[in-house]
């Protein structure tokens, strides 16, 4: 079992998509064992996209982030952090694949409806961003 971690950005959250964007996760195999629904600050997004903050789109990316509540998630399966990106799809929706959360929730490269970690090294330290040991259901 692995886990990885899931954020479910503001233009989701303000679309009214969280409840379908969860039920789509579960139905795909994947649990839920944490969950907080926050607005992150400039500093919080600053740091949890530092390995972006050479990019041109970075300081959009911040604004974007800070613009409302999202909803973040500790999700664990088999798989999980493959898993995850499968569902999610391609970072901008109009390539994503059908069935996808980016596809049916995406609505561009930057508002692309959720996050989710690339690898196991980043799955650990993005949980630990948002989340102490005591706060995940084991
Ligand atoms: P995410 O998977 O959270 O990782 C980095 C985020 O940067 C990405 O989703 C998008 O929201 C955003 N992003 C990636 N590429 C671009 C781009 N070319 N223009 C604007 N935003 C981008």
């Amino acid at each position: 079992m692995q886990k990885t971690l899931s954020i479910i950005k503001p233009d989701a959250v303000k679309a009214l998509y969280t409840g379908k964007i969860i039920d789509f996760i579960e139905n795909k195999g994947l649990q839920i064992v944490a969950k907080k629904k926050m607005v992150l600050t400039r500093k919080q997004a600053e740091s949890f996209y530092e390995v972006h903050k050479e990019k041109p789109f970075f300081s959009e990316l911040v604004d974007f982030m800070v613009s409302g509540p999202v909803v973040v998630q500790v999700l664990t399966g088999e798989n999980a952090i493959e898993h995850y990106r499968e569902i999610m799809g391609s970072t901008d929706p109009n390539m994503a694949e059908e069935d996808t959360i980016r596809k049916l929730y995406g609505k561009n490269i930057q508002c692309n409806a959720v996050h989710g970690s690339d690898s196991s090294e980043n799955a650990n330290t993005e949980i630990s961003f948002f989340f102490s040991k005591l706060e995940l259901i084991n």
